[in-house]
């Protein structure tokens, strides 16, 4: 018979201690440890399914590992291929020369080599409802078309489900195989009769290892489940997808245990009460973390939106309105134009509130300090909120004067000029400081047909680059010389003091 042991695993953490503890002494939750029972090995489990092939365990001489990075299986997703991450050049392919126009946004960056890497394990996780099945799908769609073998193995879903949600999808792909399936080791099998080259499972919390007692969705079965698929995916180079759920509290469940183990984690993100959805890549082994990929939700699944700045911008109201601000920022490789609210009012608190919102709290803070001291806009009985339209966070300081320009607009009841794109950051004695890709900024402005552009004092190399440009350029090199740039109402800036 075989040989029966038990631990105790907290759900939350994956710590495993002897005894039961009422609190986890590696992430401190309370009562979350359970006792599970685990099988010693037998023959017929998946491990040795798995390791009966020890092709992967045998040592090899590290130049004679034939690795190649540079295959990539292409969602046919621009923005999904940009967040995976592209290969590196190939050997004899000529760098940008040097003088060649930069490409703008929306025009065709070269996104051919962007995709899945061969063989890679990756999570794409998300909150309940917010359309990773539904993306996956239809990537798995494109992969098929391109001659790919697919499988994708529902676990929380019937074929026919997957079916209905493939017609609803317009998915017809004579690659595509589906299996509704929770065990893991039947998945195995499966996997090795149709030996795909694309493998999803949809979702890891949903499918179980029978050689672990406790419930599917357990962290030990979650750990087992990726352990064995990562074990399987670099074995026999299948590119495989897992989709994990996110817990209430934000986290993957099991977010330790899976988030080492995978190539690369990819958040599907969005607002449940609007129709967009952001793809964000937060591990990538194979290529940035700071891509987004942008979709929108419609009844026939999700579309690229190629150009979110527009998307982000049309809500705007297009009559002026106070603390209302447009900043340029960069995402990656593409420039967002995204606008920035700011409420100001006395507070009814005994100490004010300050409420940021797609911006980082203490850079808030510091923001309105310099504007106290150096401006004299006094907000220490005022509450302020900060909102960032379009659900990104924005952590790159060159959105600091935009900001401060809401705040003040606010405050003052005065209006800056809707057509006028702010970009600088602020230094703690309220200089404003230059920031990276000016031009790549001030292009994307342009585009969407903005007039005037207040930044940085730029280096004449840059400026003499910038001539082509039909957009007004309005360099300030101190806070206070900025806002009767932004505001352009003397009495404001006199008012301040
Ligand atoms: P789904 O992909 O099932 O979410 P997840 O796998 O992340 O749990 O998407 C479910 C939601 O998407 C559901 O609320 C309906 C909506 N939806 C559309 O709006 N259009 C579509 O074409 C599809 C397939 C789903
Ligand atoms: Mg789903």
């Amino acid at each position: 018979m075989a040989k029966i042991k038990t631990r105790w695993v907290c759900q939350s953490c994956a710590y495993e201690s002897a005894s039961y503890l009422g609190r986890c002494p590696d992430c401190g939750e309370f009562a979350s440890f359970c006792e599970e029972t685990i099988l010693s090995a037998s023959p017929l489990t998946a491990q040795n399914i798995v390791r009966s092939d020890d092709k992967i365990f045998a040592p090899s001489l590290i130049n004679e590992i034939e690795v190649d990075e540079t295959i990539r299986i292409s969602t046919s997703f621009e923005e999904f291929d940009r967040v995976l991450g592209e290969s590196p050049k190939r050997h004899g392919e000529s760098p940008k020369r040097h003088g060649e126009s930069p490409k703008r946004h929306g025009e065709s960056p070269n996104r051919k080599g962007g995709g899945f890497v061969q063989g890679s394990l990756v999570l794409l996780a998300g909150d309940p409802g917010i359309g990773k099945s539904t993306l996956i799908l239809q990537a798995c769609k494109n992969i098929c078309n391109n001659g790919k073998k697919t499988l994708y193995v529902c676990a929380e879903e019937s074929v026919s489900q997957v079916k209905l949600r493939a017609q609803r999808l317009g998915v017809e792909a004579g690659n595509l195989y589906v299996t509704s399936q929770n065990c893991l080791e039947e998945v195995i099998l499966q996997i090795e009769q149709l030996t795909p080259e694309f493998l999803v499972v949809d979702s890891i919390q949903a499918v179980y290892s029978s050689s672990i007692t406790s419930s599917a969705g357990s962290v030990s079965q979650i750990r087992e489940s990726a352990n064995l698929l990562m074990k399987i995916a670099k074995q026999k180079n299948i590119t495989t997808v897992v989709i994990g759920h996110v817990t209430k509290e934000g986290n993957i469940a099991g977010p330790k245990v899976l988030e080492h183990m995978v190539d690369c984690v990819i958040n599907f993100e969005g607002d449940k009460y609007k129709t967009y959805r952001m793809l964000r890549s937060v591990k990538n082994r194979f290529g940035p973390t700071s891509e987004v990929g942008v979709f929108n939700m419609e009844d026939d699944g999700l579309k690229e939106i190629t150009n979110p700045s527009e998307m982000f911008l049309r809500e705007k109201d297009q009559s002026p309105t106070e603390g209302c601000t447009v900043i340029a920022t960069i995402e990656g490789t593409r420039t967002l134009l995204l606008e920035v609210q700011a409420l100001v009012g006395a507070t009814p608190y005994p100490s004010p509130r300050r409420v940021a919102r797609g911006v980082e709290y203490n850079r808030l803070l510091q923001i309105l300090a310099v504007l106290e001291k150096r401006v004299g806009l006094n907000l220490s009985k005022q509450d302020v909120y900060i909102n960032v339209i379009g659900g990104i966070d924005i952590i790159e300081p060159a959105a600091d004067l935009g900001i401060a320009m809401a705040v003040l607009s606010c405050a003052r009841s005065v209006v800056v000029d809707q057509h006028t794109v702010i970009i600088g950051e602020i230094g703690l004695s309220g200089e404003i400081r230059a920031v990276d890709n000016i031009e790549k900024r001030l292009r994307e402005a342009e585009k969407l047909g903005f007039k005037t552009a207040v930044v940085p004092n730029v280096s004449d190399t840059v400026s003499k680059r910038l001539k082509d440009l039909n957009i007004k350029i309005v360099q300030v090199s101190r806070l206070v010389d900025a806002i009767p740039k932004c505001i352009g109402n003397k009495e404001t800036v006199s008012s301040l003091s």
